[in-house]
């Protein structure tokens, strides 16, 4: 009896142990084929210390139904939520509804569909296929190949979050959230600039277009570029830093930092412009407080013509202790969106100069005082000397003034929107605002026009002043605003906000006028490359108003068959196209016969001149500059919303920028060219010997795998550092392909890369190359690879078989 009740407890103990087991086993790891379904009880996928989940994150009150979701990745221990990574999406609110499904698929990792089952967020996968996911105890979410290659991160597609252990390199970026509880793209950017500058910087929304930086780390040297910064470190101890070139550090982190053992970090651009880093004790509660931030004073450090500063348009900033904003309407105005409290506000009251000049309404203003306050920027009038009372006086005469500031003895008036208001001490300004009184107003304190009428009489007069007067007065008025009117439409116009097919979907492409790329170009002085669609010339364009950049600016030279709409529609697809190996589309030009492309200008030139130049590049740039084209052309392939098929693959039309990256160019453009004449194509790429895929020679279809084909020519000039076709070579070596392929059979692959002993010395690797290339070369299409499958072979995801005669049928024999 003992020993059964013994027996028993025995039995429980090890259920209990295997329980335990169960739970104590989570290694963070997340099958393919997983899911997480926004609002039901799925566990999120946590971390083995527990630290840190993976999974839908409530952003509304629990109880409620509807519910929206963020899929996210937040502290998992601490009763504040709080959320270090998120599908940060910069067109797409990322919040979605209950229902909402996550699944880790093999071939494009993680992918959010709504609760039709409709896409809304991807981890993108370049190449390769995802065999697991990790939710690592660091905070990061990986996701790897069965050789655990990592094929994408969480760490290296921030939001508005850094944690220890992750590091940003140029051209990285977070982008803050709208509010602390809505995270739709905000306003404020935190970026390493190719230079090596680390900015804060505002950027117009939905442009993108990013304003003068309010804060610079200072960490670009202009005259030494080892000394800049390349790098932003948030080390496992938890201090932040800028490693720059010669390996010497910029710290961030100012002062000491607690334990990383006890405490977490993180470091957030804050919805409102402050990036700070905080920290939290691990165990017992707390709440998060800063170590350092920047900028030292925000309301103060954004300042500048465009922009309506730290708050929005008409609002106030001041500081709190945090050195964190603090927005507010002043008196007579209200949020314009009474859910954003740090938008813009708007008036009560119409401070309108209809129907007279100056001095007409005066009487139905009036002011509030509001010390220590200043809008340095929205002046349009300035008296000095001047007093108080002068001040006042001017600005209520004045239809246009919406608020006279008056410091020792100056006076300026100003005018709406206002902008960069604040309010501080340090100010030492008074602000006038202007209101209206009420309607049905106490007897006015200022002096009544000579002849006093009442209001409704006043009123017709309104109606008819214009009319009868017709005075000088009303026509210099119209004047006034209609310059403002067509100042305010060029300005707006700059900008092209919509795509003309699909109001939905928006660029940032800029439009310019023909004469600014005149201008911007010297009158088309310096000429940078010639391609079969047009000139290249180098250019300068204003990015801010104080900030240049240099653009390479190709004048189309062809006439296009249809009209604007498709020239347009084509434009947009172009700069809605964005891969860090893909050049990138500005803007353009669309006046009658000019039709200009704005390039990004790349400073290392052409792969062309880096390859067939004196000095042999190195293998291993060589090589990852053939990775690099064929992820390009990938995404080009396959991760596009449509396919584009590039038709003019050569080392002309590969650009490098400053650290070799390589970047396609001209993509896009053979679209352009086919509407409706895909026979001047044929004739304008033909021109292009020895990358031409055989099916333009036939009467066949054009499919992307032309692309492979040129691309396998390019791997084996990228190889053998010499031209596709060659005739000082002799007659037997001219043509590239051929040799290759002789060279290859024979196992004489030491001919191809003679006298390159890095490639020599890795033979292996050269080998696999140009059995891809010759792979990519068949004549018949349907032999050659899919560019997926040539990323995967070149990355060693995939075996290369042995490669066949790429030219079976043609006449030589050998
Ligand atoms: C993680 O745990 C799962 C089961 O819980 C197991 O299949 C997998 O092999 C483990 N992985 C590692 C790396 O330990
Ligand atoms: C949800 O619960 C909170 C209190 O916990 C209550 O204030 C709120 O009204 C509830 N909302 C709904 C939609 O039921
Ligand atoms: C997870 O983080 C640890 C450090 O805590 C690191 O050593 C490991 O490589 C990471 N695992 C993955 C899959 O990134
Ligand atoms: C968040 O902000 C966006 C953009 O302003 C707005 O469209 C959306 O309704 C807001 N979402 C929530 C949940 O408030
Ligand atoms: C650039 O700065 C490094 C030290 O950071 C120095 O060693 C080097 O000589 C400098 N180069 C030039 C061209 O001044
Ligand atoms: C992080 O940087 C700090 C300051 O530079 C240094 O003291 C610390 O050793 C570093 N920690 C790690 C893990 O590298
Ligand atoms: C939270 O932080 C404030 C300072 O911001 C501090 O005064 C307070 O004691 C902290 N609360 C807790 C529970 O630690
Ligand atoms: C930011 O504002 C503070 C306080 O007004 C000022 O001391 C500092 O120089 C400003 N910094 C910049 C970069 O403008």
């Amino acid at each position: 009896m003992a020993s059964a009740k013994l027996y028993f407890i025995f039995l429980l103990y090890q259920l209990l142990y295997y329980l335990h087991l169960a739970i104590a086993q989570n290694n963070g790891t997340v099958p393919v084929g997983a899911t997480l379904t926004a609002g039901t009880n799925s566990s999120p996928w946590v971390s083995p210390s527990g630290d840190f989940a993976f999974g839908f994150h409530q952003l509304d009150e629990e109880n409620n139904s509807n519910g929206l979701f963020l899929l996210s990745i937040f502290y998992n221990k601490i009763p504040e939520k709080t959320v270090v990574w998120y599908t940060d999406n910069k067109d797409q609110n990322p919040a979605v509804p209950r229902g909402s499904q996550v699944k880790l698929t093999a071939d494009r990792g993680l992918v959010l569909n709504d609760p039709q089952g409709k896409q809304v967020w991807s981890s993108k996968i370049d190449i390769g296929t995802v065999a697991i996911g990790v939710m690592n105890d660091t905070g990061n979410f990986v996701l790897a190949s069965s050789s655990s290659s990592k094929l994408w991160d969480s760490f290296t597609n921030p939001s508005d979050t850094l944690l220890p252990g992750q590091m940003m390199e140029t051209e990285q970026g977070l982008f803050s959230r709208k509010s602390d509880t809505n995270f739709s793209r905000g306003r404020f950017q935190f970026r390493l600039l190719e230079d090596g500058d680390l900015v804060l910087n505002v950027a117009n929304l939905p442009t993108d277009f990013a304003y003068d930086a309010y804060y610079t780390s200072g960490t670009y040297d202009s005259t030494n570029s080892s000394n800049s910064g390349y790098r932003v470190m948030f080390n496992e101890s938890g201090y932040m830093y800028i490693l720059r070139r010669n390996s010497q550090r910029f710290d961030l982190t100012t002062g000491r930092v607690v334990p990383a053992a006890d405490f977490y970090h993180r470091a957030t651009l804050n919805f409102d412009g402050v990036f700070a880093q905080y920290f939290y004790p691990k165990n017992g509660n707390g709440n998060w407080s800063a170590v350092w931030s920047q900028p030292e004073n925000i309301c103060d450090n954004i300042s500048g013509e465009f922009g309506s500063g730290a708050c929005g348009f008409n609002s106030i900033c001041t500081l709190d202790g945090d050195r964190r904003p603090m927005c507010e309407c002043p008196k007579g105005y209200s949020l314009l969106d009474e859910n954003e409290k740090y938008g813009s506000c708007k008036a009560d009251f119409e401070l309108s100069c209809n129907g007279g000049g100056q001095g007409y309404n005066k009487e139905l203003f009036d002011f509030h005082e509001l010390k220590d306050t200043d809008w340095p920027s929205s002046d349009y009038e300035h008296f000095s000397p001047y007093d108080e009372v002068q001040c006042k006086n001017t600005c209520l005469s004045d239809c246009f003034c919406a608020v006279a500031i008056f410091g020792i003895e100056s006076c300026w008036l100003v005018k709406l929107p206002l902008n960069n208001g604040r309010a501080d001490s340090s100010v030492n300004r008074k602000a006038f605002i202007k209101y209206k009184k009420d309607d049905d107003p106490d007897p006015p304190s200022v002096p009544r026009p000579p002849d006093p009428e009442d209001k409704k009489k006043r009123k017709m007069m309104n109606a008819t002043g214009s009319v009868l007067l017709g005075s000088s007065v009303f026509v210099n008025f119209a004047m006034v605003c209609a310059f403002v009117l067509g100042f305010f439409f060029i300005y707006k116009k700059k900008w092209i906000r919509n795509n003309p097919g699909d109001a939905t979907i928006e660029t940032n492409l800029r439009c310019f006028s023909y004469k600014e790329l005149e201008e911007a170009t010297d009158n088309f002085e310096e000429e940078v490359g010639r391609g079969s669609f047009g000139i290249v010339y180098k250019g300068v364009i204003q990015t801010t108003r104080t900030s240049t950049t240099a653009v390479a600016v190709k004048k189309l030279d062809r006439v296009f068959q249809d009209g604007e709409k498709e020239f347009k529609n084509e434009v947009v697809v172009i700069g809605q196209t964005h891969h860090k190996n893909l050049v990138r589309l500005l803007g353009f030009c669309d006046e009658g016969q000019n039709r200009l492309l704005v390039y990004e200008f790349l400073n290392n030139g052409t792969l062309a001149s880096f390859l067939f130049g004196n000095l042999k590049p190195s293998w291993n740039l060589r090589t990852n500059i053939a990775f690099q084209i064929a992820r390009g052309l990938l995404y080009l392939h396959e991760d596009c919303s449509a396919q584009i098929i590039h038709c003019d693959i050569k080392p002309q039309n590969i650009l490098l920028d400053d650290y070799y990256n390589a970047r396609i160019s001209d993509f896009g453009l053979a679209k352009l060219l086919t509407l409706n004449q895909s026979k001047a194509i044929k004739t304008a790429i033909r021109g292009t010997k020895g990358y031409v895929a055989p099916e333009w020679f036939r009467n066949s279809t054009i499919t992307a795998k032309v692309d492979v084909y040129s691309f396998g020519v390019l791997l084996l000039e990228i190889i053998s550092c010499r031209k596709s076709f060659d005739i000082e070579m002799g007659e037997e070596y001219a043509i590239l392909t051929d040799w290759a392929f002789d060279c290859y059979r024979n196992g004489k692959l030491d001919d191809l890369v003679e006298g390159d002993t890095e490639a020599m010395n890795d033979i292996k690797c050269a080998e696999k190359l140009v059995m891809v290339s010759i792979w990519c070369i068949q004549e018949d299409p349907s032999l050659r690879p899919t560019m997926r499958k040539v990323s995967q072979m070149l990355e060693g995801v995939v075996e290369v078989d042995v490669p066949p005669n790429p030219s079976p049928f043609s006449g030589y024999m050998r």
